[in-house]
């Protein structure tokens, strides 16, 4: 694929097989989603959890569209083991000051591949007496259905089974400031 000059400018000279999904398709998206998650939660107090460090793009666009009263913190999970390979085994790097008991907890993460990492810090929330605990995603591979009981609520997009960039999604740390979502080539 010939690349826009803004494109490859912005990929240091990597190439992209695709642009998967368009800033603006992200945005109109963005906002429905705050728009449904916003009639979702009628009353009651509402947190709204980002995954580091995928979801910070995905998560500040979200809260602007969401037309209720709500508040932001942060989970730092880290996986042992294998780098690339999620290993299911989680612990938090940065846990939420904020009180989760008693809330609506809307836990906002990038991409839902295998669902292991959800599934760990589903169990390590709902310890903790939210109100409720649902998952909010901007991209799912549907593979996770055996691993998460709980299905994501909320989803942006279905994803290709593609290894994808850009809108907080990296690779190697590189490309989580491209405003559209991209799949790599290798
Ligand atoms: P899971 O535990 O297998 O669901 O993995 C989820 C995590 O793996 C996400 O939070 C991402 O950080 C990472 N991940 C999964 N698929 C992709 C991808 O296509 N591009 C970039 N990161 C990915
Ligand atoms: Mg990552």
């Amino acid at each position: 694929m010939s690349q826009p000059a803004s494109v490859a400018r912005l990929m240091g000279g990597r190439k992209v097989v695709r642009i998967v999904f368009e800033a603006e398709q992200i945005r109109r998206r963005v906002r429905e989603l705050g728009e449904e998650i916003g009639r979702a939660y009628p009353e009651g107090e509402l947190l709204v959890l980002g995954l580091l460090k995928g979801s910070f793009i995905f998560l500040g666009d979200l809260v602007r569209e969401i037309p209720r009263p709500l508040q932001v913190d942060f989970l730092v999970a880290s996986s042992y083991g294998d780098a690339t390979v999620s290993s299911g085994h989680v612990r938090l790097v940065y846990d939420p000051e904020t009180r989760l008991e008693g809330k609506h907890i809307l836990l906002v993460e990038d991409i839902i591949d295998t669902g292991r990492t959800l599934y760990r810090l589903l169990e390590l929330l709902s310890a903790r007496n939210p109100k409720s605990l649902e998952i909010c995603a901007l991209l799912d591979k549907q593979l996770s259905g055996d691993v998460l009981k709980k299905r994501a609520r909320f989803v942006g997009f279905e994803a290709p089974l593609e290894f994808l960039v850009g809108y907080g999604l990296d690779h190697a740390e590189d490309f989580r400031h491209l405003p559209f979502v991209a799949s790599l080539a290798e």
